[in-house]
């Protein structure tokens, strides 16, 4: 099958790095043949290491409609800041093309449920690339979880900050800017924790939080900007399950930053990409965890999500990064989000459903007049 990208930005070039691992271990994949960005000189130059690096080198476009009429593709990647995914998914189903959607699936709630239903409408394939739950590392820790490794889960705790020295994280002023991003680093990194958490713990039930925005004005030594996503958000949640969590995610930190997830069970404690430690001290490595719960995945996530939209075409395969779990990993970060904002718990629930949506309403108003 053919595939094109839209966009050639930061990510792009892990996902050709995805393509060419399953090329090197002569899986079947996808014929790289179309790419687009609105900076020619940008799709141009990934043009160029595409053909270095998968041997083929694909038409350039820098506008997307034109692609899609003449590409010939059966699938595209959407490689592009959050507020496009939505209005770009449906136009490739319209044009008759399957869609693998970056997180986060959409800029806020209403737009992801919007996707699903374009994907019933025009009986298309909406796969979601979400590293953080594919891959051998990841299936196999979620595998360790849900097989009992652990014990039942009683909490996760994630203390995700950077420190930004007040410039835009990486590179892109648009990620700080809820118009164009849903939130600040809470909607653009928080989706890859929430979904991880419900992959390996079910649903989240309800969620509290405080949210702030702490730095006022950022600049990259060319460009000054004034944020209007969240910097920092400290939160806590409750599964349906019972288990408890603390998440913090923060761009605002100064000097030091901090990157730990700790889940324990009640056997134990799982230091994701680490090792697992019992309570009788002894340690399960993640190779060891990899080769007892996922010795069948491939190691890159990237090359993952492409094995994963290719069997959801062909197989009509449900994908473990499916376009409904990203909608429930958007849901829960909207819910922190809503409750920053109200200053009540929120249902997670209430968020999918679109029953609470006052943080929300915020993002669409900016998102009438953000563009720059
Ligand atoms: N680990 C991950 O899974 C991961 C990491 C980074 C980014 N992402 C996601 O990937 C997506 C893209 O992020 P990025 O960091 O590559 O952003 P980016 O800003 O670096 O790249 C986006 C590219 O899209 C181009 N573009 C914008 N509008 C366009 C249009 N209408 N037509 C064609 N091209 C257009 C821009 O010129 C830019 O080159 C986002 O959804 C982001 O959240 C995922």
């Amino acid at each position: 099958m053919k595939i094109g990208f839209i966009g050639c930005g930061v990510i792009s070039g892990a996902h050709l790095e995805g393509l060419k691992k399953l090329k090197d271990e002569n899986k079947l994949t996808f014929q790289l043949t179309a790419v687009c960005d609105l900076k020619l000189e940008r799709a141009e130059a990934f043009a160029v290491e595409v053909k270095r690096q998968l041997g083929l080198r694909p038409v350039v476009y820098t506008e997307y409609h034109q692609m899609l009429e003449q590409g010939g593709l059966d699938a595209v990647s959407v490689l592009l800041d959050h507020d496009l995914h939505h209005t770009v998914t449906e136009d490739c189903f319209s044009a008759g093309i399957h869609v693998q959607m970056q997180k986060p699936l959409a800029i806020s709630p209403s737009f992801g449920r919007k996707m699903l239903a374009d994907a019933k409408k025009f009986n298309k394939v909406l796969t979601l690339s979400e590293p953080s739950v594919l891959g051998a590392g990841n299936v196999a820790m979620a595998r360790a979880v849900k097989a009992g490794l652990i014990g039942d889960v009683y909490m996760i705790m994630d203390y995700a900050t950077i420190t930004l020295g007040r410039s835009f994280f990486a590179g892109t002023a648009w990620r700080h800017m809820k118009g164009r991003a849903g939130a600040g680093w809470i909607n653009d990194h928080g989706v890859h924790r929430t979904h991880f958490f419900t992959e390996v713990n079910g649903p989240i039930q309800e969620v509290f939080s405080y949210t702030r925005i702490f730095e006022k004005e950022l600049n990259n030594g060319e460009t000054t900007i004034h944020p209007t996503g969240e910097d920092t958000s400290v939160t806590v949640f409750r599964f349906e399950n019972g288990g408890l969590g603390h998440w913090m995610c923060s761009t605002a930190a100064h000097g030091e930053k901090t990157d730990g997830v700790w889940i324990y069970g009640s056997k134990g404690c799982l230091r994701p990409g680490q090792h697992v430690t019992l309570e009788d001290k002894s340690i399960v490595t993640h190779s060891e965890i990899i080769q007892r719960y996922a010795p069948e995945v491939v190691e890159n996530p990237f090359a993952h999500s492409y094995i994963e939209l290719w069997e959801a075409i062909a197989e009509q395969k449900q994908p473990i990064s499916s376009a409904e779990r990203g909608l429930d990993a958007l849901g829960v970060v909207f819910a922190a989000l809503e409750s920053g904002h109200t200053g009540q718990p929120v249902s997670v629930q209430d968020i999918i459903r679109g029953e609470k949506h006052a943080y929300e309403d915020t993002v669409l108003a900016e998102m009438k007049t953000a563009r720059f």
